[in-house]
C-alpha cells in the first residue's frame, strides 16, 4: 500500500496555517475530476506528452530489454551517459534497489576529473555504455559519448559495448546507430525526459542492476489506477490538492524528505520532475503566471541534524513531505553493552523502531511549530512501492498542471542556455547569438 497521512496539514495541527482538509476536499472535487478529464482527454496526442501513463502496461518491451540483458552476462559495469531525465530515474531506483552484479555509473556532468577517474577503474572490456538521450542532442551527454565512445576502441569491437536510448527518428544518435549497427533502444514520442523512467531509460539500467521490473511496472499500474478514482480516493489528486492549497497561501517552498538513505536520490528525481513541470511563465492560455514551487531535497534522519532547524524555526514558507516506510526490508538490533547504561533506552530495540520513532517525532515536532506536513507511508520498501510512488509523483505533478493551467510537459525556460552554450563553443548556426553574448560582454 501508499497511503496518506495528512494529519499535520490541519488547522487542529498547525493552527491558521493549516487547512480545512474535508471540506477543500469536497470544495476541489469538481476541479479535480475536470483536471482528470483534460489529462484522458489529451492522452492519445502525443503533442501532449501523456505517453508515461501507458508505459507501466508496455510488457513487451520490458521483454526486450530482459532479452538485452540476458544476452549481455559478460558486462560488470554500465555507464550511462545522460541527464536530467536521462538519468535521475535510474540513479534513484538504482540506489534504492539495485543488488548488482553490475555496478551502475551515471555521468551527468562535464566536469573533466570525476570522468577521467571513473575511465581510470573502468575495465573496457567489462563495460557497456548505455548512451540515453531523448532528443540525441544534448551538449553534455553527447560530449561524454564522445569520449568514451572513443575510449572504447581499446576493445576488441567497441559496437558490442554501446547501446543507445533515444526517440526512434530525432536526433544525431537514432542515424548513427542504425549505419554502426548498434543496438538501440526507444524513447517513446510521446514521453517526455523527466516522466520517462519506465521506459527503457530506467528499465535498460535497472535491469542490470538486478530490480525486478515487473513488480516495478505493477507498482506503476496501481497508481495509474488510483489516479483515475474518485477525489475520495484518489490519492494523487488529494497530493496535487495539498500542494496547490498551500501554494495558495504563499508556501512556495516543497521538501521532500525521505526517511530512507536507500530513498536518496529520490527527491533529486523529484525536484526535476516538479520544478521543471510547474516553473512556468505562462498558462495554457499564453497568460504571464510565474507559476511553481520550490523543491528542496532532505533526507531523514540526517536533515534532522541540518535543516530541520530552519523548517521549525526558520520562515513558514514551505511544506514539508515526509516518506516513511512501514516495514524494514531487515532490521538490525541494538545490543546491551556493559558499561553504558545511559543508553538503555535503545538496548533491545531496533534501528528500525528508532529511525520510525525519529521520522514520527519530527513529523510532529515541525506540526507543534506550525509547519505544515504529510506524510507518504509505503509498506515497504520494495520494487512494487516504489514503481507506485513514482507514477504516484508523476501524476500528482500532471494534476497540479491542470490545477494551475499550464502545460507540464514542456520546457521552455532551459531552451536559451543551451543556445548560448551552443554560441559560446562555436557551433554552426549561432554566430549571431555568439556577437550579440561578446557585445554584452559574455565570452
Ligand atoms: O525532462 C526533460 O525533458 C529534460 O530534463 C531532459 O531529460 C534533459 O534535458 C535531457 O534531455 P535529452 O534526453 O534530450 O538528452
Amino acid at each position: 500500500m501508499l497511503k496518506l497521512d495528512p494529519s499535520n496539514i490541519s488547522v487542529e495541527r498547525v493552527g491558521p496555517n493549516g487547512v480545512e482538509w474535508g471540506s477543500s476536499l469536497t470544495s476541489y472535487a469538481q476541479r479535480l475530476e475536470a483536471a482528470l478529464e483534460a489529462i484522458l482527454s489529451r492522452k492519445s496526442d502525443p503533442g501532449a506528452f501523456l505517453g508515461w501513463i501507458d508505459l507501466p502496461e508496455d510488457t513487451e518491451t520490458l521483454r526486450q530489454v530482459r532479452r538485452y540483458r540476458e544476452a549481455h552476462p559478460w558486462v560488470e559495469d554500465l555507464v550511462v551517459l545522460g541527464i536530467g531525465g536521462s538519468a535521475l530515474g535510474a540513479q534513484a531506483v538504482g540506489a534504492a534497489l539495485g543488488k548488482g552484479p553490475v555496478r551502475l555509473h551515471f555521468v551527468d556532468n562535464v566536469e573533466p576529473e570525476p570522468v577521467l577517474e571513473l575511465l581510470r577503474t573502468l575495465n573496457p572490456e567489462k563495460t557497456l555504455v548505455n548512451v540515453i538521450s531523448k532528443s540525441g542532442t544534448t551538449a553534455e551527454t553527447m560530449a561524454a559519448f564522445l569520449v568514451f565512445r572513443r575510449w572504447l576502441e581499446r576493445t576488441e569491437n567497441w559496437r558490442q559495448h554501446v547501446v543507445v536510448t533515444t526517440d526512434p527518428t530525432r536526433g544525431i544518435l537514432r542515424p548513427y546507430a542504425a549505419a554502426e549497427g548498434l543496438a538501440a533502444f526507444d524513447i517513446p514520442p510521446s514521453v517526455g525526459g523527466r516522466f520517462s523512467v519506465l521506459s527503457p531509460v530506467g528499465t535498460l539500467p535497472l535491469a542490470f542492476a538486478g530490480v525486478e521490473l515487473e513488480n516495478l511496472l505493477a507498482g506503476a499500474r496501481k497508481a495509474n489506477e488510483q489516479a483515475r478514482l474518485e477525489v475520495a480516493r484518489n490519492l494523487p489528486a488529494q497530493t496535487a490538492l495539498i500542494h496547490h492549497l498551500f501554494a495558495q497561501k504563499g508556501l512556495n517552498i516543497v521538501v521532500l524528505m525521505p526517511y530512507s538513505t536507500r530513498l536518496r536520490y529520490l527527491p533529486d528525481w523529484f525536484v526535476q520532475l516538479h520544478d521543471e513541470s510547474l516553473g512556468k511563465l505562462h498558462d495554457r492560455e499564453g497568460k504571464e503566471v510565474r507559476s511553481g514551487t520550490t523543491a528542496v531535497r532532505a533526507i531523514g534522519t540526517t536533515d534532522q541534524h541540518a535543516q530541520v532547524q530552519l523548517f521549525r524555526e526558520g520562515p513558514h514558507d514551505k511544506l514539508v513531505v515526509f516518506v516513511r516506510l512501514e516495514n524494514p526490508s531487515e532490521d538490525l538490533p541494538i545490543p546491551a553493552v556493559e558499561g553504558l547504561e545511559g543508553l538503555d533506552y535503545l538496548f533491545g530495540r531496533t534501528f528500525f523502531e528508532l529511525l520510525s520513532a525519529e521520522a514520527k517525532a519530527t513529523a510532529h515536532a515541525l506540526a507543534k511549530a506550525h509547519q505544515p506536513n504529510y506524510t507518504l507511508l509505503l509498506e515497504r520498501l520494495d520494487a512494487y512501492h516504489l514503481g507506485w510512488l513514482l507514477q504516484h509523483l508523476m501524476w500528482q505533478t500532471a494534476y497540479l498542471g491542470e490545477l494551475w493551467g499550464i502545460n507540464a510537459f514542456d520546457q521552455p525556460g532551459v531552451e536559451l542556455g543551451k543556445e548560448y552554450t551552443y554560441a559560446l563553443m562555436g557551433r554552426k548556426g549561432y554566430e549571431k547569438l555568439a556577437e550579440e553574448l561578446r557585445a554584452e560582454g559574455v565570452g
